[in-house]
């Protein structure tokens, strides 16, 4: 069996991750390809854990009342959660030659962990190194959006902000990601304009996947 393709799509909150990693895998379904959809935080005990701390049902108790886990500990914490993800299910679907599709992966640690604890040079460096282990995608297709349309986006969403969606650090996430293969020079990484119709962004991501592919 040849080995699977590992494909990660990225971007900030409101970009359409989840929407296009859903597209892809129809697409590649539809042409009889094996392919496995998954996501960070995982669904796993820690992804769980994480996203009940990302809602604020999980808090940290404290003097002056309950609050986030820090930057370091959710750092911690989603890259356990990713190496649980490579174990369980990344790689045990390459190898069975199943196309995996990632919907986010480290570019969002080395992203949201390094801009929320203030963007230092020796945070970036530390939030890189604990995920330096963690397999190497084929591909990973960054959604590049501006932060105003995240912004209304996001607005449209039901519900109240989860960690990380303030506007100001979403603001900064959306420069750092337009740049953030500086941080993984060995990887390949590629931009799609994702603001556009659903229909062009998904046909422009598909012609990604097919270039890895040699297709
Ligand atoms: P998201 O993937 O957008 O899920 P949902 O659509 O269910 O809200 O939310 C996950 C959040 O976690 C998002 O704000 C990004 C953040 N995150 C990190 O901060 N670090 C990470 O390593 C990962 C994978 C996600």
């Amino acid at each position: 069996m040849n080995e699977g393709n590992f494909i990660v799509l990225e971007g900030v909150d409101g970009a359409g991750t989840t929407t296009h990693t859903r597209l892809l895998a129809e697409r590649l379904r539809g042409r009889g390809l094996p392919v496995c959809t998954t996501r960070e935080p995982t669904d796993g005990p820690i992804g769980t854990m994480i996203r009940q701390m990302l809602s604020g049902r999980i808090v940290v108790p404290g003097m002056r009342g309950p609050r986030p886990p820090s930057w370091g500990t959710m750092a911690l914490l989603f890259a356990a959660d990713r190496l649980d993800h490579i174990e369980a299910e990344i790689a045990p679907n390459l190898q069975d030659g199943v196309i995996v599709l990632s919907d986010r992966y480290r570019h969002s640690s080395v992203a949201y962990q390094t801009l929320s604890a203030g963007g230092g040079d020796d945070i970036l460096a530390w939030v890189r190194t604990i995920n330096a282990h963690a397999l190497r995608p084929d591909l990973t297709i960054v959604l590049d959006v501006p932060a105003d349309v995240t912004r209304s986006r996001r607005r449209a969403r039901a519900g109240q902000d989860a960690l990380y969606e303030e506007d100001a650090l979403q603001a900064q996430l959306v420069d750092f990601y337009l740049t953030i293969e500086r941080y993984f020079p060995d990887e390949q990484i590629v931009h799609v304009d994702a603001n556009r119709d659903q229909e062009a962004v998904a046909a422009d991501i598909y012609a990604q996947v097919q270039k890895l592919r040699g297709e």
